[in-house]
């Protein structure tokens, strides 16, 4: 099972094993991790799940839609490694994935 490693805004990071088809997201949800709030259970309506996704691993993930990009642009000071969690699907490839978490959500 993949491990998402999850870091919020202050450096605290906590590792979680993130069932295959989940999205980066619902396994922040079920875990309680700071910060991913995903208000619109994952429908790209909300941006609160917003995550910026550590450099070596931004080329190994599925590019962003522009539904999503759009969404982005409504986030709380997003960059260019930000990214919708919900739209992350996590599979034995993303194994060792690191995310943080914004300061907020918007
Ligand atoms: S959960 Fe709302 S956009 Fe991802």
């Amino acid at each position: 099972m993949p491990k998402i490693t999850y870091i919020d805004y202050e450096g605290n990071s906590k590792t979680i094993k993130v069932d295959n088809g989940l999205s980066v997201m619902e396994g922040a949800v079920q875990n309680d991790i700071p910060g991913i709030d995903a208000d619109c259970g994952g429908s790209m309506a909300c941006a609160t799940c917003h995550i910026y996704v550590e450099e070596n691993w931004l080329n190994k993930l599925p590019k962003a839609e522009v539904a999503e990009i759009d969404m982005i642009d409504m986030a709380y000071e997003p960059k260019k490694n930000s990214r919708l969690s919900c739209q992350i699907i996590v599979s034995e490839e993303l194994d060792g994935l690191e995310v943080k978490t914004p300061e907020k959500q918007s």
